[in-house]
C-alpha cells in the first residue's frame, strides 16, 4: 500500500505539491471513485488510478508512437526481417502495432496493448484519417484528384472510398485515406499512372511525427490519448 500522492508523483504525473491540489480538486479517481485526500492509501498493484479520466500506473494500457523506419515489418514476429517491436526492446513486451505499414514505408505507427482502441482505430466503419506523402515516378493528372474524391477503382477492380489527392510538386503528392486496404496508397497511385517511389505516413488520426526522427518512439501524451478517444 502506498499514499496516493506519492504513487502519482513516482509515476511522473506531477510534483507532490501539485498533486495535492489536483487530488483535492477531484481530478483523481481510484477504482472509479473520486478521491480527494492525498494521503489515501492505495494498493498500487491492483488499483485502477486515473487522472482526468486517464489511467496511470501498472493497470494502464500503454500507447507508443513510433516513427517507423524503412526496412522493418509491422508484425510481432517475422522469420526474415526485423520487426518494429525489435526497436522497443523490453518496452515492447505485450504491445502490437495498430494497423500496418509496409516494410518499405516509414512514418507514424501506434503500438499499444489496448485491444479496444486498436479495434476502433482500424475499423473501416470508424474511417480514421491517415495521411501519406509519396514521391512518385511521374505526376498524377489533374483528373486523378476527382477520381480520388469520388472513389477510385484500382487495377484489380477494387473500389476505394473517397480519398483526397493533393499534388504538392511534380512527382510529389499527399494522399489522405480513411481505410487501410493492402498496399492501398501504392495501388491507388499506380492506378493513376504515378507509381510510388517512397512513401511516408505523416499522420495517423491526430498523431503526427513532429520533432521525431526515424526509429524514435515515445509514449503518447494524455492530450494525444484524449484526442484519439475523441474520434469515436
Ligand atoms: N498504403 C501503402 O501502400 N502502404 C503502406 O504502408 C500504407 C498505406
Amino acid at each position: 500500500m502506498q499514499r496516493l500522492d506519492k504513487f502519482l508523483s513516482q509515476a511522473g504525473v506531477a510534483s507532490r505539491r501539485e498533486l495535492g491540489a489536483m487530488i483535492r480538486a477531484g481530478r483523481v479517481s481510484v477504482n472509479g471513485e473520486v478521491m480527494r485526500k492525498p494521503e489515501t492509501k492505495v494498493d498500487e498493484k491492483t488499483a485502477q488510478i486515473s487522472v482526468d479520466g486517464v489511467l496511470v500506473g501498472a493497470a494502464r494500457p500503454r500507447y507508443i508512437l513510433m516513427y517507423k523506419p524503412l526496412g522493418y515489418v509491422c508484425s510481432t514476429d517475422d522469420p526474415r526481417d526485423p520487426v518494429v517491436l525489435d526497436l522497443l526492446g523490453e518496452e515492447g513486451r505485450g504491445l502490437f502495432p495498430v494497423g500496418r505499414l509496409d516494410k518499405m514505408t516509414e512514418g507514424a505507427l501506434l503500438l499499444t496493448d489496448d485491444g479496444q482502441l486498436a479495434h476502433n482505430l482500424t475499423s473501416p466503419k470508424k474511417g480514421v484519417e491517415k495521411v501519406y506523402i509519396a514521391v512518385c515516378d511521374g505526376t498524377p493528372a489533374d483528373m486523378a484528384i476527382e477520381q480520388f474524391k469520388t472513389g477510385l477503382t484500382l487495377r484489380d477492380g477494387t473500389l476505394c472510398r473517397p480519398a483526397k489527392l493533393e499534388i504538392l510538386e511534380p512527382g510529389k503528392v499527399r494522399v489522405t485515406v480513411h481505410e487501410g486496404k493492402y498496399h492501398q496508397v501504392r495501388r491507388m497511385l499506380a492506378a493513376v499512372g504515378a507509381p510510388v517511389v517512397t512513401l511516408l505516413r505523416e499522420r495517423f488520426g491526430p498523431l503526427t511525427l513532429k520533432g521525431m526522427e526515424p526509429g524514435q518512439f515515445r509514449n503518447l501524451t494524455n492530450e494525444e490519448l484524449a484526442n484519439l478517444w475523441d474520434i469515436f
